[in-house]
C-alpha cells in the first residue's frame, strides 16, 4: 500500500480540496451497497460524521471486503471527491484498502443502533465507539480544556494537591483506606487491641482524598489564587444517578475574597466555561440535543442568558415550607435540604439557576466562617436546573480562635490539622473557594440522565469494572 500520511476525518470533511489522493484511517460503522459497489461509513472519532467510503467491489473481490464489517478497523487511500450524496460533503474513492483488524459480527457487540445505556454501561470498554459516547467524550475533553483556559487568563494557578492524605476533608467520614498492611492478618497493638498503623506504609492511617481544599487554602495563602482540578473519592454507599464514587472536582481558591466575590467567580466561570464547550461542540450537543433532551440546547442558553438568583437558606426554607408541596423529605429550618427540595426551587418556584447561602452551620463542615448571628455560616451552593447542587462552597473561617472553638465542638482532631491552623496562626487573611463537581457539570451539558454516562469507566458500589 501506498505510503501516504493520515489525514483526520474532521480535517477532510471541513476542507473543500478536491481530487486529491489522501488516507484515512478509522472503525467501519456500517457498510451498504449492491452488487457493484460498496459504501462504507467510517468513523475515527475526530468527529460525530462519518465519511462514506465507496469501494467498487470488483476492483478488490468479494471475499476480501465481507471481512469488513461493523466495528472492524481500516486504512483507506483514495480519491476525496465531491460528494453526490445528500448532506455530505466529502466522500473517498477507494483505491487501497488495508485492513487492521476485523471485527466478528456474530460477536461484536455493538451492531444495531438503538442500543440501550444499561446495557452499553456493561461494555464500557466498547462504547466510547458508539455516537452518543464519542460525542459525550469529546465534550468532556473540551469543557476540561475550557477550565483550565478560564483560570489561566485570570491568572490563577494550577495547584496539584494529594491524591492520598490523612485528613477528612470535609469532616464526613465516607473515605477510602490506604494500606499496604495485610488485610488478612494486619499487625495489632497490644496496647489498645487495634490495627498498628505505625507498621503502615505511611506509618498512620490514610485514605484516597475527598477534597482537595484544605490543601488548596495552604496554596491560596500563598500564590493568591489557585484552582485543583483532579479525582477525589468518596466511598458514599449512594446508588443515585448523581453520584459516584470517584469523580473529577474543580476547586478554585482565593485569597481575599468574600462569599460575595466567590458567587461572582462560580457565576461568571460556570458561564464561561459553558459557552466555550457550546461553541466548540456545537454537533456533538446537537446530536445529544436530538437524541435523548430535545430542550437542552434551550436550557444551556437560558443559563448563559440569565443572572442566577442569589438568595439565604432561611429565605428558601420559607418558600419550601409555604409551597404546598408534598415532599418525601420533611423541611424545616436547619434540615440539610435534599435534592428534591433543591429542585423544587431551581425548576418550580425561579424557573433559573440559584445560589443559596447562610446555611446552619450544622449542616455544614467545620472550615465556614461563621456569620455574626453565631447561628450561620456563610456557605454557598450553586443548583442547577436537572442538576440540583453543582457547585458548594464558602468563606472560609480565618480567624484562628473561631476555628479552634468550632473544631473542638465538633470533637475533631486540632493536632492532626496543625499544618491547615498554621495558616490561621502565620499571616491569616480573609478567603473563600468553592468545589464543582466536574461530572455534574458535564452531566448539565450533555443532558444525560445518569452520571455514570459521562465518564469513560464510572466506579460505584459494587461496581469497578475495567
Ligand atoms: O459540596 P462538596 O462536598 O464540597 C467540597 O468538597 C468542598 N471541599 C468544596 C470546596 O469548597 N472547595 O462537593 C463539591 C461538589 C458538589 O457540589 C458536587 O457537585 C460534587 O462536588 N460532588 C459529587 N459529584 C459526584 N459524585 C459525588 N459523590 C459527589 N459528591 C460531591
Ligand atoms: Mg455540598
Amino acid at each position: 500500500m501506498e505510503l501516504i500520511k493520515r489525514t483526520k476525518i474532521v480535517e477532510i470533511l471541513k476542507s473543500s480540496v478536491f481530487d486529491q489522493k489522501v488516507n484515512i484511517k478509522g472503525w467501519v460503522r456500517t457498510r451498504r451497497g449492491n452488487k457493484n459497489i460498496a459504501f462504507i461509513a467510517l468513523n475515527d472519532g475526530s468527529t460525530i460524521n462519518n465519511i462514506q467510503v465507496v469501494v467498487e467491489i470488483e476492483k478488490f473481490g468479494e471475499e476480501f471486503l465481507k471481512t469488513i464489517t461493523t466495528g472492524a478497523c481500516i486504512s483507506v487511500n483514495g480519491l476525496l471527491v465531491e460528494s453526490q450524496g445528500q448532506g455530505q460533503t466529502a466522500e473517498l474513492q477507494a483505491s487501497e484498502i488495508q485492513i487492521y483488524g476485523a471485527a466478528d459480527p456474530n460477536t461484536y457487540p455493538l451492531q444495531k443502533k438503538g442500543h440501550s445505556l444499561e446495557f452499553l454501561r456493561e461494555i464500557a470498554h466498547l462504547r466510547p465507539r458508539t455516537n452518543t459516547f464519542g460525542a459525550i467524550f469529546r465534550i468532556r475533553h473540551h469543557l476540561s480544556f475550557a477550565i483550565h483556559k478560564y483560570f489561566n487568563e485570570l491568572g490563577f494557578f494550577y495547584f496539584h494537591t494529594p491524591i492520598i492524605t490523612a485528613s477528612d476533608a470535609e469532616g464526613a467520614g465516607s473515605m477510602f483506606q490506604v494500606s499496604t498492611l495485610n488485610a488478612e492478618k494486619p499487625p495489632i497493638d497490644k496496647a489498645t487491641g487495634k490495627i498498628d498503623h505505625t507498621k503502615d506504609f505511611f506509618g498512620k492511617p490514610t485514605n484516597l482524598t475527598v477534597s482537595g481544599q484544605l490543601e488548596g487554602e495552604l496554596g491560596a495563602m500563598a500564590l493568591g489564587g489557585i484552582y485543583t482540578f483532579g479525582p477525589t473519592f468518596r466511598a458514599e454507599n449512594s446508588n443515585t444517578p448523581r453520584h459516584l464514587a470517584e469523580f473529577w472536582m474543580i476547586e478554585p481558591e482565593v485569597a481575599f475574597n468574600d462569599v460575595n466575590d466567590n458567587m461572582d467567580l462560580a457565576e461568571d466561570f460556570l458561564k464561561y466555561v459553558i459557552n466555550y464547550t457550546l461553541e466548540q461542540c456545537k454537533e456533538d450537543i446537537d446530536f445529544l440535543c436530538k437524541m435523548y433532551d430535545n430542550e437542552l440546547t434551550e436550557r444551556l442558553d437560558f443559563v448563559l442568558n440569565n443572572k442566577f438568583i442569589r438568595l439565604t437558606y432561611t429565605e428558601g426554607v420559607k418558600i419550601l415550607e409555604s409551597c404546598g408541596e408534598k415532599f418525601e423529605f420533611p423541611v424545616y429550618w436547619g434540615a440539610d435540604l435534599q435534592s428534591e427540595h433543591e429542585r423544587y426551587l431551581v425548576e418550580r418556584h425561579f424557573k433559573c439557576p440559584i445560589m443559596l447561602t447562610d446555611y446552619p452551620k450544622e449542616i455544614k463542615s467545620f472550615y465556614m466562617k461563621l456569620n455574626d448571628d453565631g447561628k450561620t455560616v456563610r456557605g454557598m451552593d450553586v443548583l442547577f436546573p436537572k442538576i440540583g447542587e453543582i457547585i458548594g462552597g464558602s468563606e472560609r473561617e480565618e480567624n484562628y480562635d473561631k476555628l479552634i472553638a468550632r473544631i473542638n465542638e465538633l470533637e475533631m482532631s486540632a493536632d492532626s490539622l496543625s499544618w491547615y491552623l498554621d495558616t490561621r496562626k502565620f499571616g491569616t487573611a480573609p478567603h473563600a473557594g468553592f468545589g464543582l463537581g466536574f461530572e455534574r457539570l458535564v452531566l448539565f451539558i450533555t443532558g444525560m440522565a445518569n452520571i455514570r454516562d459521562v465518564i469513560p469507566f464510572p466506579r460505584t458500589p459494587n461496581n469497578a469494572e475495567f
